[in-house]
């Protein structure tokens, strides 16, 4: 079963066609990488999967129901996460209250004013707190649970983001570039829990990456966009060798 699906999706900046015509088809339980030079519209197709803007034309389904005109909130309700290329972290609260919010923000709570969430999270309830304390346990991060987040290290915030994205009780997620600028052995703690999430506890993973030794490892299909538009897809090797997505590689580093 497809998780997710577009039929004919494109946005347009000021005529520009950054998304063009893309349609796709995410199967459930199963990690799906994006890859694509840099200005391809990855991060682009992903606003407008998450509902970040709307599209221009096409139209998006989660679970076969059609969400085009969803908000972001409407579509995380639903199941939907997303972590950021920047981590979204709240640097002012603790790691544990970074977790901690996540219900709260879903709920649609006014999280303007960061000083005041401590007090509203010692007010939920104890499952809230079991939940965030489960998660730091899963993501080895116990140790910083009570640091304020922004002062850990790139990686351990591409750890929180996951968190984060955990704690929604989303089981559909879009992990953009978050391998981006993590060390190797937190990048390798990373994919070891990308990978349990998605088999011991049946996540479906859209990720967005440029590690190419990362998309080997993880994905079952991989999806190559370039130029706004869907180029290939197919398992590691046939896009390896599949020569119109090696010519749009050609003088990329990548
Ligand atoms: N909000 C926006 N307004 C105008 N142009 C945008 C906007 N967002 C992205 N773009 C343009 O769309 C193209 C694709 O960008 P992006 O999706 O970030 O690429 P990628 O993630 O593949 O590197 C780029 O040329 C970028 O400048
Ligand atoms: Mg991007």
């Amino acid at each position: 079963m497809n998780v997710l699906r577009t039929e004919n999706l494109s946005v347009n900046f000021d005529g520009f066609r950054a998304v063009d015509n893309c349609s796709i088809a995410i199967e459930e339980n199963k990690i799906t990488a994006l890859i694509g030079p840099n200005g391809a519209g990855k991060t682009t197709l992903f606003n407008l999967l998450a509902g970040t803007f709307p599209s221009t034309e096409g139209a998006i389904f989660f679970q076969e129901k059609e969400i085009t005109k969803k908000s972001p909130r409407e579509r995380f309700q639903l199941g939907m996460a997303r972590t950021f290329q920047i981590p979204h972290e709240f640097h002012r609260l603790t790691v544990l209250e970074n977790l901690m919010v996540v219900p709260l923000e879903q709920q649609g709570e006014s999280l303007w004013a960061n000083w005041f969430i401590p007090l509203s999270v010692k007010n939920k309830e104890k499952k809230v707190q079991q939940q965030a304390w489960e998660t730091l346990e899963f993501l080895e991060l116990t140790s910083v649970a009570n640091e304020l987040a922004g002062k850990l290290s790139g990686g351990q915030k591409k750890l929180l983001e996951l968190g984060r994205a955990m704690m929604s009780g989303a089981k559909f997620m879009l992990l953009d570039e978050i391998a981006a600028g993590v060390n190797r052995t937190l990048l390798r703690k990373l994919e070891q829990k990308i990978i349990e999430l998605n088999e011991q506890r049946g996540y479906t993973f859209l990720l967005i990456e440029h590690d190419t030794e990362m998309v080997q490892k993880l994905s079952n299909k991989v999806i190559c966009m370039v130029a706004g538009s869907i180029l290939a897809e197919g398992s590691f090797v046939e896009i390896c060798n599949h020569p119109t997505v090696l010519e749009a590689y050609l003088g990329e580093a990548v």
